[in-house]
């Protein structure tokens, strides 16, 4: 049980929003990856992971819920807490998750509990064009911000399902003009969630923050995915970009081990398994 923590090499320099922005510059990808509590975050931090993110898909894949709206502030703090008594190395990240953030008040309010109480070192609020106020007075405040466009899953019920987000020429541009405005507001990190591939380059190269995808194509400085999807955990369909490490690794470490591998080398995620 405690192999693990051996395994863990403390001397190695924890990850920064200065590193992030470094390997941005220097074209190195970051691997990202969620995480929901401190066994497998031991594992992500021996497998070299740069972000791990406490993602309201917990909701999904921990609690059995079709999607993240029922997750609680309540939930992401115990499971962020859980997290972040395991990593030494990644920068850790947390939901905001659905109506934690209703008002800028509110969202300092709660992005202060999952610093304080939950130890993350990020927040991530799905944003648009309506959340612009809300990260500047989060900037503002000094707390880092990662900013979330494209798919939206806390929107669902509104916007008629899981769907690629951002096709066309029209909300293409929108999406693009978003993500610079958040940029300019002080988000440390736009994330983008399922959209074509061409927009997910070209918001890259438009933006200075380092930008992370999932199902946003090959370009983006990084990639992330949901943990249990790598170790084919989860049941179901899977999404398009989805990939399963497990093939060919012999036990967890060497996937997560092998998803960092594919991430920094280029090899993950190819264009098929992104959208057009
Ligand atoms: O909650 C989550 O897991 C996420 C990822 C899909 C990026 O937001």
């Amino acid at each position: 049980m405690y192999t693990h923590l051996e395994l863990r090499d403390s001397a190695r320099v924890p990850v920064s929003l200065s590193t992030l922005d470094k390997m941005k510059r220097e074209r190195e990808k970051i691997a990202c990856l969620t995480c929901y509590d401190a066994s497998f975050a031991v594992l992500l931090d021996i497998a070299d992971v740069d972000v791990i993110l406490v993602g309201d898909s917990l909701g999904m894949v921990i609690q059995g819920h079709d999607t993240t709206v029922p997750v609680t502030m309540d939930d992401i703090v115990y499971h962020c807490r859980a997290v972040s008594r395991g990593v030494h190395r990644p920068f850790l990240m947390a939901d905001l998750p659905f109506m934690s953030y209703p008002s800028k008040e509110r969202a300092l309010e709660n992005s202060v509990r999952l610093m304080q109480e939950g130890g993350a070192e990020m927040v991530k609020l799905e944003s648009g064009a309506g959340q612009i106020e809300i990260v500047e007075f989060l900037a503002k405040h000094d707390i880092a911000v990662c900013a979330h466009l494209g798919l939206k899953p806390q929107s669902v019920h509104k916007t008629g399902g899981f769907r690629v987000q951002g096709r066309g020429e029209q909300a293409a541009r929108r999406m693009l003009e978003s993500a610079k405005a958040l940029e300019a507001a002080g988000a440390d990190i736009i994330l983008l969630e399922c959209i074509p591939n061409e927009l997910g380059a070209e918001i890259t190269a438009a933006l200075e923050v380092p930008v992370i995808g999932i199902g946003a194509g090959p370009a983006t400085d990084g990639q992330i995915l949901v943990l249990y999807d790598i170790l084919d955990i989860t049941s179901g369909r899977k999404p398009r970009f989805v990939r399963n490490f497990m093939e060919g690794a012999g036990n967890n470490l060497e996937a997560a081990r092998a998803y960092v591998r594919a991430v920094r080398d280029g090899s993950y995620p190819g264009r098929e398994h992104g959208f057009t």
